[in-house]
């Protein structure tokens, strides 16, 4: 199967599964990227199931808005039962690194505020050891440099993801060569780095469940 319809086979899973079977009239947190725009395009069938939805980039809000959805701020939305995203890799504990699509730090807003996070994905991105994705982390702008000197100093090599702003107007540093084999304690330790606004590595707050294609784990 291609990695587009392993994909749409994940998005649509999750969508009948935890959208289709759930309780009518919910307010549903959306994700970022590909993989999600699949999920997204399945919705409307689901109509009924959706008061509103929470969007974790301006993009995914466009795409909703199109289809009709309401999309509402996390402030008037309080806490969700689901938040649905896909991921750049994923291991065997679920832990994860987002943010090819620069749009980590809402992601994380939105799978801080939710019970359940179901994370879709193809098969490629499924990994032993987190790392060969590089590592995105926002940054306020005026601290890249202070920051990526820090990234050197523990080994990483931080490459600036030039020309990209993100949708809180920071900027995006991605971190190569880190061989990731403790993510909750560097997810913790980056944490620390004054001028890090976010890390794309979502391991203190994983998913709850990972669908691959058809395949729930
Ligand atoms: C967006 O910033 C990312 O976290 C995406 O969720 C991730 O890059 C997955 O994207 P695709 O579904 O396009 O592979």
């Amino acid at each position: 199967m291609s990695q587009d319809n392993e994909k749409r086979l994940a998005a649509e899973t999750a969508a009948f599964k935890y959208v289709g079977n759930g309780p009518r009239g919910r307010i549903i947190g959306v994700g970022t990227g590909s993989t999600v725009n699949f999920f997204i395009d399945e919705l409307p069938q689901y109509r009924d199931y959706i008061k509103a939805c929470v969007s974790s980039s301006e993009a995914s809000s466009e795409r909703l808005r199109k289809l009709g959805f309401d999309v509402m701020d996390l402030n008037a939305a309080g806490r969700l039962d689901l938040y649905v995203d896909g991921a750049d890799e994923c291991d065997a504990n679920k832990c994860l690194i987002k943010g090819g699509g620069a749009a980590l730090t809402r992601e994380k807003i939105v799978a801080a505020a939710s019970d359940k996070f179901v994370c879709i994905i193809d098969a490629t991105k499924q990994v032993e050891v987190l790392g060969k994705f590089p590592l995105p982390i926002e940054v306020i702008p005026m601290a890249r440099s202070l920051v990526a000197r820090e990234i050197t100093a523990m080994g990483g090599t931080p490459v600036w993801r030039d020309g990209v702003t993100t949708d809180n107007g920071n900027w995006i540093i991605d971190v190569h060569n880190w061989r990731i084999a403790d993510p909750v304690g560097l997810e913790a330790k980056l944490n620390q780095i004054t001028g890090i606004v976010c890390v794309g590595l979502f391991a203190a707050r994983r998913a709850d469940v990972v669908i691959v294609g058809n395949r729930e784990i």
